[in-house]
C-alpha cells in the first residue's frame, strides 16, 4: 500500500553539531530555521531531531530530564513551533527521537523514586536489593562507565537501580501501568502539537527479560576483567515487547497520521518481521545493523545476502524497511566503505545512488550529502563520547597500551560522524562564529558546502539528483528487487520493477576495475539499457564496458 513514509526522504539533523545561530558554540532550533532552504533543496521530505528535550546532556541528549521541553542550549518551545510551522510551509515534515528505555536520573520520576520504596514513583524504575552483597546481575553498562556494572548503588534506601547505559540514565519499568499511561500523554501532546512522528531509541529493549538472569556470555578479556558481562542481547527482543508495541500503537500511534522507526540492534529479519508487519499494527520500520554499524567490514557479498534478505520483509512479508548508510552511532560510510581519499567523491556518490535505488525509506545523515568523512583525531582528549571514552579507559587500566586502544577504536569511535557540520571554509566550517563544541574536522577547508556547490564533481549535487529522482519514479519506492551476480566479489547488480518501468543498477563496490559481465551486457544490449544515471561523466560506447572504481550506474530498460 502506498505510505508517504515510504516515499520519504528523511534528513536526520544532530542539532548539536548542525548550525549555530547564536555563537555559543551550540547548534540550535533557529539555526535549524536558517538553514530550511538548503534541507528543502536537498529534497529531503522529513526531518528527523537527535533529542533536543531539556537534559543534562551525558549522552548528547538521550538523558531526558523533561520530555515536554526544550533544552535552553536548542531553543524555545517558541524556536520549535516555528521550526515545525516553517517546515511543514514547505512540505517538509518533522519527526522527534522518542526515548522510552531510560530518563536521566535528573527527570522528576527518579528524584521520587529513589526517595523511598513506598514512594508513588518508586516502581518506574528498576530496583533490586543486593544479591550475596553483590549487584543483582552480572549485566554490564554499554558505554563501560566505572567499574563496568549494569546497576548502581543508591544509599538511602540501600538497593541497586538498573542502567543498561550511564548510571545517569536509569532504565524504565514498562510494566508499571501509571508510568505507561504518564508516556502516552506525553507522545500525544507533542503529535497534538503538530510532529509527525517518531525515531523510538532502543525500542526493542523496553521489555527487560523475566527475572533478570545472569548473563550466559562470559565475559571477554580485557574489557570483562570486572566479571560484568556487556551482553547487548539480554535485553534485546525479550517475551513481552511485542504486546507493549501494539498497545501504544492502539494507544498513540494509529491515532495520527505518523510514521515510526524503531532503533533495534539485535535484529536479524526474521525478528524484524514481527515488529513491522503491516496487520500486526505495532511500528512501521526499524534499523538494524546488519550493514552499518559492525567493528568487521562486510564483504560485498555479505552485504548483498543481507539486502536480499531485508527485502524479503517487504516483499513476503508486508513489512516495510529503512536504508541508511550512517547515523549518529556510526563512522562515516565514506570512509569505512569507500575511499575518503583518492576516490571521495566517487565512493561517498556510489554509496548514495545504493541507498537510494534500495527498497526502503531512504535516512540521509547531516554531511553525508557532501561527502563529510571520519575525523583523525590525535589523542583520546579530543574525543566526547560516552562509549569511546568508556571503552578506552577500561582498555587501558586492563593493561593496553594506550595507543593500541585508541586505535582500536578510532575507525568506529561515534564521535567520527558528531563533528560540526562544513558549511564553508571559514573557521570551524562556519558552523558557529564561536568556540564549537567539540572539535571540528579540519578537512572543512576543503570539504564543505559551499565548495560543493561550486565543484564540477560535486557529492550534494548528485544526492539532489537522487531524491528528485525518487520524486519522479515510483520504481525506486515501490519497485520489486531482484539482485543478479549474488556471488561477484566487487560488483552489487540488481533490477528493479515497477508497473511500466524498469531500472538496473549497477555499482563498483571497490577501487579496482571491473569489465562489464556478459550476462548484464546482454541485458542492456536486449532490453536496450540507456543510462539515467551515473558517476563517471564519460561514459561512452568504448568507456562502458569498464566498470571503473566506485562506479555507479542506473540503466532504464525498454
Ligand atoms: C541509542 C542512541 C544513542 C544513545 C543510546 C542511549 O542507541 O542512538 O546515541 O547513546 O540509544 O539512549
Ligand atoms: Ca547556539
Amino acid at each position: 500500500m502506498k505510505k508517504w513514509w515510504k516515499e520519504a526522504v528523511v534528513y536526520q539533523i544532530y542539532t548539536k553539531s548542525f548550525y549555530d545561530s547564536n555563537g555559543d558554540g551550540i547548534g540550535d532550533l533557529r539555526g535549524i530555521v536558517q538553514k530550511l532552504d538548503y534541507i528543502q533543496k536537498l529534497g529531503a521530505t522529513v526531518i528527523w531531531l537527535n533529542p533536543i528535550y531539556q537534559s543534562p546532556d551525558v549522552d548528547n541528549g538521550y538523558d531526558i530530564s523533561d520530555y515536554q521541553s526544550i533544552d535552553p542550549r536548542y531553543g524555545t518551545l517558541d524556536d520549535f513551533k516555528e521550526l515545525l510551522e516553517k517546515a511543514h510551509a514547505r512540505g517538509i515534515r518533522l519527526i522527534m527521537d522518542m526515548v522510552l528505555n531510560h530518563t536521566s536520573d535528573e527527570h522528576k520520576w527518579f528524584q521520587e523514586s529513589k526517595k523511598s520504596k513506598g514512594n508513588p514513583y518508586r516502581d518506574y524504575y528498576i530496583w533490586r536489593p543486593a544479591k550475596n552483597g553483590k549487584e543483582p546481575n552480572n549485566w554490564g553498562n554499554y558505554f563501560y562507565e566505572g567499574r563496568g556494572s549494569a546497576w548502581e548503588f543508591d544509599e538511602t534506601t540501600q538497593e541497586y537501580y538498573l542502567h543498561n547505559y550511564s548510571k545517569k540514565m536509569p532504565d524504565l519499568n514498562w510494566g508499571n501501568p501509571n508510568m505507561k499511561e504518564d508516556m502516552c500523554r506525553m507522545m500525544r501532546w507533542w503529535l497534538d502539537l503538530g510532529v509527525d512522528g517518531f525515531r523510538m531509541d532502543a525500542v526493542n529493549r523496553l521489555v527487560k527479560p523475566k527475572g533478570l538472569p545472569d548473563s550466559p556470555n562470559p565475559p571477554t578479556p580485557p574489557v570483562g576483567i570486572y566479571g560484568y558481562v556487556v551482553d547487548r542481547t539480554m535485553c534485546a527482543n525479550c517475551p513481552g515487547i511485542h504486546e507493549l508495541l501494539h498497545e501504544l500503537n492502539q494507544e498513540v500511534f494509529q491515532k495520527y497520521d505518523m510514521m515510526v522507526v524503531g532503533e533495534t540492534g539485535n535484529v536479524d529479519t526474521a525478528i524484524a518481521i514481527d515488529y513491522v508487519k503491516e496487520e500486526r499494527e505495532e511500528i512501521n520500520m526499524v534499523f538494524h545493523f546488519e550493514i552499518a554499524k559492525n567493528p568487521v567490514l562486510k564483504t560485498v557479498v555479505e552485504i548483498k545476502e543481507i539486502e536480499r534478505r531485508w527485502n524479503h520483509v517487504v516483499m513476503e512479508q508486508n513489512g516495510w524497511i529503512t536504508q541508511y548508510l550512517s547515523n549518529h552511532d556510526t563512522p562515516r560510510q565514506v570512509s569505512f566503505f569507500g575511499n575518503d581519499k583518492e576516490y571521495r567523491y566517487e565512493s561517498a556518490t556510489m554509496l548514495g545512488l545504493l541507498m537510494h535505488t534500495h527498497p526502503g525509506t531512504v535516512y540521509i545523515y547531516q554531511g553525508e550529502e557532501i561527502g563529510m568523512t571520519n575525523v583523525d583525531f590525535p589523542s583520546i582528549e579530543y574525543y566526547n563520547e560516552k562509549y569511546t571514552v568508556g571503552k578506552y579507559e577500561t582498555m587501558v587500566e586492563s593493561g593496553v597500551d594506550p595507543e593500541t586502544a585508541l586505535n582500536s577504536l578510532k575507525h568506529t569511535s561515534r564521535d567520527n560522524d558528531r563533528t560540526p557540520m562544513q558549511w564553508d571554509d571559514s573557521d570551524n566550517g562556519g558552523f558557529t562564529t564561536g568556540t564549537p563544541w567539540m572539535h571540528s574536522n579540519p578537512n572543512y577547508v576543503d570539504i564543505n558546502v559551499v565548495r560543493e556547490e561550486e565543484r564540477e564533481h560535486s557529492v550534494l549535487r548528485f544526492y539532489r539528483t537522487l531524491t528528485s529522482l525518487r520524486k519522479e519514479h515510483p520504481v525506486m519506492v515501490y519497485g520489486d528487487y531482484h539482485q543478479m551476480l549474488e556471488d561477484d566479489e566487487d560488483l552489487i547488480v540488481y533490477l528493479r520493477q515497477y508497473e511500466k518501468e524498469t531500472w538496473l543498477v549497477i555499482c563498483n563496490f571497490y577501487g579496482n576495475e571491473r569489465s562489464m559481465p556478459q550476462k548484464v551486457q546482454e541485458i542492456l544490449d536486449q532490453e536496450h539499457g540507456t543510462l539515467l544515471l551515473g558517476n563517471y561523466d564519460d561514459v561512452t560506447n568504448e568507456t562502458a564496458e569498464q566498470i571503473r572504481p566506485y562506479e555507479a550506474r542506473i540503466y532504464q530498460l525498454s
